[in-house]
Formats: structure tokens, C-alpha cells, sequence
């Protein structure tokens, strides 16, 4: 089938929506519509950041919606109480009412992706990767209920949820946003996720005041990036596209969504925030959705030529309402004057207006009684964190875990037994909670930002202490009593979004796990692991070191409910069994660590795994392959470049006027102008440089240290040397890396084909194996430069995050090249 503009759709079914149009309404927002200025239907399409908006200035330009960004609360205060958040949402509703002009209520938006997670005492839900591996639908549509009613007592209206991406490459830092890589699976939950935030389309619940908007994202492909890559591209044709990444927003759509996210990444090298394709001719036309399509944080601002303030190209591919935190002013004067100037029709504007304004009436905004903050229909404040709240959390713990390993009937553990505690995320809520708590990272927690909450160790202290039994945190003493066992709880810190992507999924051992193996093995104490992770990591060496390995991901508030299970009725009588299984293939080869449909080498266990009590107690799995790497933790990594140089080295330009001048600073140019150096933001501030090359002449960048380095290990080891670039204008003549070993002995490579191949204005990671230089003439043992970046022609490209990674020559993106 073909469209009217003749893009072909013959690979995207029809949806089948389960809201219908209701003329009435329709009819309402069409006279509201028509009532409206230009000034404020531009007003709509915004959403402004709480921090950069009053509600005086919300209703001065008749905004459509304000968000709290990760770890945005009230007044800047982490511990803001319910009652604050509810008192601001109030202002904005009163400032909203008494606005001269039409006056429509404000949406407020939150990440409240498990639970109200940004709000102090929320009850914290697993993240979805963990309700993916309970395989229980109905348990997450409760979840999705409750957390409706905590945000609704905040007085706020929606929420960025559910993330329906099907995680293909558990390198992704959003991996554990997602509920599986399985999208048969993705697309149950979210259907079931939706239905319990805004209640059963055409049930007399939907929309309820108890109820709150739900959002799909990340629209589309979001987890199908190249190599994991946060905000990457997707290379896939469309019949693909629609089979893996488009049943959750097919189910999405069924559950009556009404608002979907567009994805900061791009399909096949066009950004989605630009690509009026998908999301006008399929998303709106041809999937029938007639809601809103919200931009992600300065998504817009990605674009190429546009700036998070300047987007028509935008507002034309078939965005509604644009996230832009900050810099919404600008954009709101843009977006009017472009309409003006018939740079954006006026009927894509309207057509906009009309979705914000149906999604408002739908909610019940457009009637006498606006429903927002303070109104007497909000549940109590009282429901956040309660009890039943938090009994509900326990229960999706529970099913949540998935015992990988059981030799030797090490679990359950017997109700009277003693067990030695230890693990950097044993006693820590704010670790076993992970990204997209209180902060937006989840970095930062402390046990008393987490009132009512439970860590994994008093979990299982509270369960043992109750028959008998103890925990006590550390390992045992030389000359103590051997404890029954050994409860090591590891695993990985928080993080979110790109901040989260690996380039390998080995997990390297630290100092006290090492201990607790070393101490278990020495005096004969069964091992039990529980491993806090967003996502399946490669860690062979732990799992052949412990009687039991459990994979428990990330459970949130409630670490209880890992004792639940974890902690029999009696020796060998559980409690209550296991029921989840992996949501995930677990990888288990250190040779490839991508899930690589292609890649035949790699083992796994596979999705579905999950062992229970009941069929048979006792499960094992045969010893697995090990790695050196595997055990090292400190020099895991060797970075050159973090941000800024990586003492002890240090950062030069140069060009035949001076080959060594320090790049330090914001800016740096080299003496005769050749090569500019600029400090650039990607995920943080300052972490990347913009390489300018003029091409009159050559010049040089690079990392140099004073002494000689031996890098004979990382040979040996297999690294390459990797960074992330982005190319905006490919070389005009060649470019070589170089490495030096006191010069002028060197190596260099040819690296011009790789950048002229190199999509255009895209991070993509940039690897070389180590020895193409060692092969060409480098003396690894004292090497003092590496890399440098030379060209005597025209090129544009940022850089970022250098260092040289254990293990990755195999897969390097570059392969050595000749002169
Ligand atoms: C915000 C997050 C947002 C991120 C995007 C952070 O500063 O708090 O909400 O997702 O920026 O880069
Ligand atoms: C994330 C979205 C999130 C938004 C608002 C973005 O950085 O990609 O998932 O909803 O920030 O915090």
C-alpha cells in the first residue's frame, strides 16, 4: 500500500486503537481550538522543565505542560515531601485558572518509570527487566495502578511510561528499562503496563481521577541501536522494524495510550525526531494514533541545522508537544514566527493543538470541574509508600528472581541457619534500586533518603532473626565459627541512559568478592551469590565459585522479598519458590559479548532459563570457560581520555608553526591556526572535544606522557583502542593515527576510509586493535604517545572517551590497514 505521498507502508499493519473518536468531545476541542490565538496554541505544544518556569509564566504563555526531569523535585529538595509537590502542582493550577485568555490546564509530566521514583518515600518498584523476568502480566498491571495513585496524590498527571524498547544488545545502558528482548513479551507487558496507569480503555475507569496518562517510548528502534549505543541508529529495513520493535506500540495503541516519546536515536541514519515517515505517515496516518507525540529532552535540538530553540523541520515531521527543559521561550517565539511566515502550515499546528486538547478532554481537563493538583478527588498523600504499596513491590521481588545455579541444595537456606553477609550492594537501597531513583543517574543515595525501605540484608536478617537463625554483615574471622553460609550480594552501580553503555559485558570481580570466594573455597562454606544488575553480565568466575547464583536485577525499595525466597519454612522446605526466568540470554563467552544473531560462538543461557525448588531442589550447570580479565578490576579499563586527559597524560595540538602546544582550557588552537581544539557537551558537560581542521597544512592532536609506558600486557590481552567520534565533515585528503614509543619511533594507520565511512553527525564507537601498530613497527614497552590524529586536509569531528579495552581486538570496528 502506498500513501498518498507515495512513502510505501505495505510492511505496517493497521492498529487497532482502543479509544474511539467521541464526536462530543471532538467538538469541544474544536471550539476551544477556535477560540485560541496563535500565541497560545504554541503555548500547548510546549513543556517547560520545573526549574525553568513560574506558574505565573506557565500561564502567561498558556503552556500545555511542565515536566520534572531525573531527579528534579520541588524547590531543589531531594526530600521534598508529598504535600510540597502537591502544594507547586496547586500553583500551577491556580496560576493556569486565573490566566486572562482561554484558559486550559497544564499536564504535568514525570519519570515515574518504577514507581514515583522521584519523589522521597515513593514505594520503588522493580525495573522492568525484573517484572519481565516474573513473566506476570497481571502483577505489573497493579504496579502500574498503584504507581498512578502515588503520583496522583502529587497531584501530578503523567507519566514517561512504559519504555516498551525491546533491548537487543544488553550493552545498552537502558537495557533494564526494558522488559525482555523478546517482543512477543514486550508487547504483553506493555499493553498491561497502560491499562494500569490509565485504566481499561472504555471501562468507566479510564482516566479516572485515580488514573494518569501513559506514554510509550522511545518511538522507535530505540533498543535496536548498532552495538547498544545509547541514542545510536538502528539499520534495519521496515519489515524488521515493525517485527521487533513495533508490537509494543501496536499493544500501546490497543490499550488506548495516549501520548508516545520519540526516540533520540535514528533509523538508518535519519533522526526520529525529524523523521516525518515514521512518525507522521505511519505513527499518525497509518497506525491511527490520535494522541500526542512528545519530543525527548532537547531531542529536537539533535538535529542537523536545528538548535533545542529552532526546530520547523520538527514540528513538521509531526512532533505535538516539544520537551525543551530550558530553552522554551525561544522556541515558542520561534514556532510563532515560522507559522507566520508559512514555514509551518497552520494546519499542522492545529492538528497538534487538537491532540493536546483531546488528550486534556479525555482526562476530564475540558470540563467544568478540572481535574489537577489539589482537587478533592486525589487519593491521600498517604498512599505513598503504604503498606499495600509495598507488599505489592515484595511480591513483584519475589517473583522477580531467577536462580541460575543450585548445586548442592545451597538454597533455600535453612530458617535457623547463620550467614555471613557481604557485597557492596548487601545493605544498600539506593544500589539494588539502580538509574531513575531520587536522582536521575540513582547515583548518590543514602540509606536515610529511603524512609520505609528495606535492603536486601535486613531482608534477610529480619527473615532468619524471626526462627533462630542470624545474619551479621563482613566475613567471618580466621578463629570465628564457620558460618552455615556465605551470602555475597553484588553486582553493578547505578546508572541511566548513556551513562550506562558498556563496551563489554565482562563484569571484573572486586577485592571483596575475590575475598568471599577465597574464604568459601578455604574453609568449606556454601556460596551463595545475588546479583544486583540491570542486565545479564559476564561473570563465569562467580558463577563456577557459588553453590547458588541467584540473578535478582534491579528490586528497588523492598529487598524483603529476596529473603522470601531465598530463606526456607525449613532446611530444604521453601517458603515460596522461584518463579522467574530470564528475560535475557545471560551470556556466558568472553569472546563475543553482543547478542548477535549471527554469532554462533557465543554461549548462553538462554531466555526461559530459570531453575525452581520444585523440579528437583538441587540444579546445576557445568563449569564454565574463564577469563584472566575476569578478575581484575582496577585496570579493567585504561583511559586516556575522560572528559579531559587522563593523568598522566596530557593533550596537544600541533602544526608546523609549533608541533606541541598544551590543548588546555575551553579552546585550544595550534600556532598557525591549522587545528582548533573546542570543548563540547554530549552526555556531560565538557566530556568531548570538536576537532577543526583547516587543511592549510598539516595538523596534529594527540595524548602523550613523559616517561615511556609498557603496554605489552594489553597486547597480550587482546585491547584495542577505542574512542567514540562523530564526523560532521569527512576528511578531504588522508588521515592517519599514529602511536609513538619515544619518537621518532611510531606506527600509524589509515584511518580515512573509516571516517569518509562514518555515518555523519552520529557518536559511533571507533576501535583499532592494538597491535595493527605493534605489526607496523611499534615498540609497545615504552610507548609515550598514543593516539595522535594527523591531516594535512579539511576535516570536522568531536571526539570523546578514549581508552584502550581488554579483549576487544576481535571486534575492533577498524580492521589494521596498510600505509
Ligand atoms: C535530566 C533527565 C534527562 C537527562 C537528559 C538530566 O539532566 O535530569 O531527566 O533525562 O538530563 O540528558
Ligand atoms: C529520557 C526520557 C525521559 C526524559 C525526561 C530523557 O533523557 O530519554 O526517557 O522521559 O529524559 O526525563
Amino acid at each position: 500500500m502506498t500513501s498518498a505521498k507515495g512513502a510505501d507502508l505495505s510492511s505496517w499493519p493497521a492498529a487497532v486503537s482502543g479509544v474511539s473518536k467521541d464526536p462530543e468531545l471532538e467538538a469541544r476541542v474544536a471550539a476551544v481550538l477556535s477560540s485560541m490565538t496563535l500565541d497560545e496554541k504554541v503555548g500547548q505544544m510546549i513543556q517547560a522543565e520545573i526549574q525553568f518556569v513560574t506558574p505565573l509564566e506557565a500561564a502567561k504563555y498558556g503552556l500545555g505542560s511542565i515536566l520534572n526531569g531525573g531527579g528534579s523535585v520541588p524547590g531543589k529538595d531531594k526530600r521534598a515531601a508529598p504535600a510540597r509537590w502537591r502544594e507547586l502542582a496547586g500553583e500551577f493550577e491556580t496560576a493556569m485558572r486565573s490566566r486572562s485568555g482561554v484558559a486550559v490546564p497544564l499536564l504535568w509530566g514525570t519519570d515515574a518509570v518504577h514507581g514515583h521514583n522521584n519523589v522521597f518515600g515513593a514505594t520503588i518498584f522493580p525495573h522492568n527487566i525484573g517484572l519481565g523476568a516474573s513473566r506476570d502480566f497481571a502483577l505489573t498491571a497493579r504496579i502500574a495502578e498503584a504507581t498512578a495513585r502515588e503520583v496522583r496524590a502529587t497531584g501530578l498527571h503523567w507519566t514517561f511510561a512504559p519504555t516498551v524498547a525491546v533491548a537487543r544488545d544488553a550493552r545498552w545502558g537502558r537495557t533494564y528499562e526494558s522488559y525482555s528482548s523478546d517482543y512477543g513479551l514486550v508487547r504483553k507487558f506493555a499493553f498491561e503496563h497502560i491499562v494500569g496507569l490509565q485504566g481499561a480503555p472504555r471501562s468507566s475507569n479510564f482516566l479516572d481521577s485515580d488514573r494518569v496518562i501513559g506514554t510509550a517510548k522511545h518511538f522507535i528502534g530505540d533498543g535496536g541501536t548498532d552495538l547498544g549505543i545509547d541514542q545510536g541508529d538502528t539499520k534495519l529495513d521496515d519489515s524488521e522494524l515493525v517485527r521487533i520493535h513495533a508490537p509494543g506500540y501496536y499493544a500501546a495503541i490497543e490499550a488506548g495510550v495516549q501520548t508516545i516519546m520519540v526516540s533520540f536515536s535514528s533509523v538508518n541514519g535519519k533522526k526520529l525526531h525529524d523523521h516525518r515517515r515514521l512518525l507522521t505517515d505511519i505513527l499518525k496516518d497509518r497506525l491511527g494514533f490520535d494522541g500526542i507525540v512528545v519530543s525527548d529532552w532537547n531531542g529536537i535540538g539533535q538535529i542537523p541545522g536545528c538548535t533545542n530553540s529552532n526546530c520547523p523541520e520538527a514540528v513538521n515531521a509531526g512532533i505535538d508537544m516539544f520537551m525543551v527543559p530550558e530553552d522554551w521561550r525561544e522556541l515558542h517565539r520561534n514556532i510563532v514566527t515560522q507559522t507566520k511566515a508559512g514555514t509551518i502550515p497552520v494546519a499542522r499546528i492545529d492538528d497538534a493543538v487538537t491532540r493536546i486538547l483531546r488528550v486534556k478532554a479525555r482526562y476530564g481537563m475540558l470540563d467544568s470541574s478540572i481535574r489537577s493538583g489539589g482537587g478533592s478527588t486525589l487519593p491521600e498523600t498517604s498512599v505513598i509508600g503504604s503498606p499495600e504499596h509495598r507488599a505489592l513491590a515484595r511480591e513483584a521481588v519475589r517473583k522477580s528472581l531467577v536462580l541460575l545455579k543450585n548445586a548442592n541444595k545451597a538454597l533455600p537456606l535453612a530458617p535457623t541457619a547463620r550467614v555471613a553477609v557481604v557485597g557492596a550492594a548487601a545493605n544498600d537501597v539506593g544500589r539494588q534500586s539502580g538509574g531513575w531513583t531520587l536522582t536521575w543517574q540513582g547515583s548518590g543515595n543514602e540509606p536515610a533518603d529511603f524512609p520505609g525501605a528495606t535492603s536486601i540484608f535486613e531482608g534477610i536478617r529480619n527473615a532468619l532473626s524471626q526462627h533462630g537463625g542470624s545474619a551479621v554483615l563482613g566475613l567471618p574471622a580466621e578463629d570465628a565459627p564457620k558460618p552455615d553460609a556465605i551470602l555475597l550480594v553484588v553486582g553493578e552501580e547505578p546508572y541511566a541512559e548513556g551513562e550506562g553503555d558498556l563496551e563489554s559485558l565482562n563484569y571484573p570481580l572486586d577485592a571483596v568478592t575475590r575475598d568471599a570466594i577465597e574464604t568459601s573455597r578455604a574453609r568449606g562454606i556454601p556460596l551463595v551469590t545475588v546479583f544486583v544488575s540491570g542486565r545479564p553480565r559476564i561473570v563465569n568466575t562467580l558463577i563456577n565459585a557459588s553453590d547458588a547464583f541467584v540473578a535478582a536485577w534491579l528490586p528497588g525499595s523492598e529487598g524483603a522479598g529476596v529473603a522470601d525466597v531465598l530463606v526456607g519454612a525449613s532446611k530444604a522446605v521453601p517458603k515460596f519458590d522461584f518463579q522467574g526466568r530470564l528475560p535475557f540470554d545471560w551470556p556466558l563467552d568472553y569472546l563475543s559479548t553482543t547478542k548477535d544473531e549471527q554469532n554462533l560462538r557465543q554461549r548462553t543461557l538462554p531466555i526461559d532459563w530459570g531453575l525452581t525448588y520444585a523440579s528437583g531442589i538441587s540444579g546445576n550447570i557445568p563449569v564454565l570457560p574463564e577469563s584472566p580479565v575476569d578478575t581484575d578490576d582496577d585496570n579493567r579499563l585504561l583511559r586516556i581520555f575522560d572528559r579531559r586527559a587522563v593523568a598522566p597524560n596530557q593533550m596537544f595540538v600541533g602544526d608546523s608553526g609549533n608541533w606541541r602546544i598544551p590543548a588546555v582550557g575551553q579552546d585550544s588552537t595550534s600556532s598557525d591556526g591549522v587545528l582548533t581544539v573546542r570543548t563540547i557537551d554530549r552526555l556531560r558537560q565538557g566530556d568531548s572535544r570538536q576537532l577543526e581542521w583547516n587543511g592549510r597544512g598539516e595538523g596534529i592532536f594527540y595524548f602523550e606522557t613523559t616517561t615511556p609506558r609498557d603496554l605489552r600486557e594489553w597486547i597480550s590481552r587482546g585491547a584495542a583502542l577505542a574512542l567514540d567520534i562523530k564526523v560532521q565533515r569527512p576528511p578531504t585528503r588522508a588521515v592517519t593515527m599514529r602511536a609513538h614509543c619515544v619518537y621518532p619511533c611510531g606506527a600509524e594507520a589509515n584511518i580515512t576510509p573509516a571516517l569518509r565511512k562514518a555515518p555523519r553527525d552520529e557518536w559511533v564507537r571507533f576501535s583499532i586493535d592494538l597491535s595493527c601498530f605493534v605489526k607496523s613497527g611499534l615498540d609497545p614497552s615504552k610507548v609515550t604517545t598514543i593516539p595522535l590524529l594527523s591531516t594535512d586536509g579539511r576535516l570536522s569531528m568531536a571526539i570523546s572517551n578514549i581508552r584502550l579495552i581488554p579483549n576487544a581486538a576481535e571486534t575492533a570496528t577498524v580492521s589494521c590497514m596498510s600505509r
